[in-house]
């Protein structure tokens, strides 16, 4: 009988955790934004969202203030898009969780890579015009090797204080 009830136990326990596993995946984000419907249907680019990424080290997110210009009418069906025009309304950030990070002691600048490098985004995120989920994990592991690979194939520099400054 105990070890029945042990595998009771053990049983609730393991659905538990796989029920806050699957939550937490499902709610990674505050919204489920879905960027094929913007890029392709809708006929955005992705500098009209990523405002800053010709120009400065971070690219950005946007939030309600971009949202917000096609998103304010709560009369809708759609349960995502109810949640961002209630951001909207009550004026407060949607907290976007960050997915692509370099750690602190390394330099990365969108501007130098997609301005000057002529790079494209695919090139380091994967198509995102296909997307129909936001990030969970980065399109491709952010490590040294990453970074150093692409620049020997392009003959950029690979020298440490470029990067460690
Ligand atoms: C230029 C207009 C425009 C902007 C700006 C815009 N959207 Fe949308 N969005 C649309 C259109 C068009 C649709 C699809 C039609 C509809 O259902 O309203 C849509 C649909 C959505 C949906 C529903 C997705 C689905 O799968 O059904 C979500 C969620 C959403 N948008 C979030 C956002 C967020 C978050 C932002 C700001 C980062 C944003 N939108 C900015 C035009 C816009
Ligand atoms: C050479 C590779 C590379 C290219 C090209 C690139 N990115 Fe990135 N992206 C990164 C890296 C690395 C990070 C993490 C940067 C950090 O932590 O500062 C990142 C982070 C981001 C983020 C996270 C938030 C932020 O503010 O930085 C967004 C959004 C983003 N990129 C969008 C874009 C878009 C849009 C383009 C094309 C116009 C683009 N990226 C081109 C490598 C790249
Ligand atoms: C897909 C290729 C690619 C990847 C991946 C990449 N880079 Fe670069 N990087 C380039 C190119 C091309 C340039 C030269 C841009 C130009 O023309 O100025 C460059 C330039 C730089 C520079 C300026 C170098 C100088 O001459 O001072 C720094 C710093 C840098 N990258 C850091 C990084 C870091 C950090 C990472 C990884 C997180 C990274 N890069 C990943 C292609 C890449
Ligand atoms: C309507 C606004 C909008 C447009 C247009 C848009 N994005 Fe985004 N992007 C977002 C939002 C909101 C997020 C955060 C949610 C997510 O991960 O999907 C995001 C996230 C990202 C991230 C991950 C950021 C992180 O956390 O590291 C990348 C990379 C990115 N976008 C690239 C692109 C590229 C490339 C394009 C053009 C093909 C594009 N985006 C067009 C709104 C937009
Ligand atoms: C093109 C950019 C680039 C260059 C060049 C570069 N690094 Fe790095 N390095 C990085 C990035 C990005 C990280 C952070 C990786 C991460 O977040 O895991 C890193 C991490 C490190 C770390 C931490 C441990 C590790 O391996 O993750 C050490 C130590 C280091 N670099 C030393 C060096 C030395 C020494 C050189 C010169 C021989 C050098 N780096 C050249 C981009 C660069």
């Amino acid at each position: 009988m105990v070890s029945r009830r042990k595998f009771y136990l053990f049983l609730f326990v393991f659905l538990l955790f796989l029920g806050i596993v699957v939550w937490a995946q499902k709610n990674f984000q505050p919204v489920q934004y879905n960027h094929k419907l913007h890029v392709e249907d809708a006929g955005l680019s992705c500098t009209d969202c990523h405002v800053n990424v010709e120009t400065h080290e971070r690219a950005s997110i946007p939030n309600i203030a971009v949202c917000g210009d096609c998103h304010d009418d709560p009369e809708t069906d759609n349960a995502e898009i109810k949640k961002v025009v209630s951001y909207v309304q009550e004026e407060s950030r949607i907290p976007w969780q960050t997915v692509h990070r370099v750690r602190d002691y390394a330099y990365f600048s969108h501007r130098r890579h997609v301005t000057l490098g002529q790079l494209e985004c695919e090139t380091c995120h994967g198509n995102v015009s296909a997307r129909e989920l936001p990030f969970e994990k980065p399109y491709v592991e952010i490590n040294m090797s990453w970074c150093i690979d692409c620049h020997e194939q392009r003959a950029v520099t690979t020298d440490c204080y470029a990067c460690h400054r």
